[in-house]
């Protein structure tokens, strides 16, 4: 399989990025705005791989570049730009791709974190407009932290929930993430579902905030 993460510079692009290449034989592009800084974000990655003495395949790239590349499109951007950035990237999807949300819309007040839901009941559902209607679109990865990710040496132990409309786009979704050493993973019903997924996220950030010693947190259910 092929993966492209779309502003696979930032926090959680890295963490995937990083984990699906060294667990699993998949080619991973990272896309960035800007494709110097995608290219040399994917260098970075690829040498921190290679330094850990694992044989990567980690290219770097505009964004248009690598969704044309790839079969699994992560719109790993700030969720205010998710639905420009999957309409930039329109014309370099064809049939059999899919498109995957992990974002997730929060404020911050002095309270701690809240889930800010948008117009249309979640972020993965305002991307699924901005898509093409041919391409399915899938909700996963909203409640992994990108450090626990990035961390290599940090084992992982969490469920990741998967949410679309197309139920073979799910199953290939879930066991992608389930190729990550440490993640297993739960179908979560329709696209319609994800806003109960993205709101999971404020609420392990508001916990890292308030108990010492924790950080990072995902789920697990059990
Ligand atoms: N961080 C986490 O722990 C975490 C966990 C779960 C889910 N998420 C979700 O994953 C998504 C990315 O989070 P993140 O923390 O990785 O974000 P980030 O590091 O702040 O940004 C990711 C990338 O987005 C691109 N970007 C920034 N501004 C943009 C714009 N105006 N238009 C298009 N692209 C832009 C940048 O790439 P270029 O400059 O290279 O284009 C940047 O490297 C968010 O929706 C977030 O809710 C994050």
């Amino acid at each position: 399989m092929r993966i492209a993460l779309l502003g696979g510079t930032g926090d959680i692009g890295e963490g995937l990025a990083i984990r699906w290449a060294r667990d699993t034989s998949h080619t991973v592009h990272i896309g960035s705005r800007d494709p110097e800084k995608g290219k040399e974000k994917a260098a970075e990655y690829r040498s921190e791989l290679t330094d850990r003495g694992f044989e990567v395949e980690i290219t770097g790239s505009g964004n248009e570049t690598a969704a044309a590349a790839a079969d699994v499109v992560v719109v790993s951007v700030p969720p205010q730009y998710a639905a420009d950035t999957v309409a930039s990237v329109a014309e370099s999807l064809e049939k059999g791709d899919i498109v995957v949300s992990p974002a997730v819309a929060m404020d911050r007040d002095k309270s701690g974190f809240h889930y800010d839901r948008p117009e249309g009941g979640s972020i993965a559902e305002v991307i699924a407009r901005a898509t093409p209607e041919a391409i399915p679109v899938v909700g996963a990865f909203q409640n992994l932290a990108a450090g626990a990710l990035t961390d290599l040496d940090n084992e992982l132990d969490y469920h990741v929930v998967v949410t679309g409309d197309d139920p073979e786009a799910r199953v290939d979704i879930k066991e992608l993430s389930e190729e990550i050493d440490g993640i297993d993973a739960l179908i979560g019903g329709p696209l319609a579902n994800s806003g109960e997924i993205e709101a999971i996220t404020p609420l392990l950030i508001n916990l890292a905030m308030n108990n010492d010693g924790l950080h990072d947190l995902g789920v697990k259910f059990q």
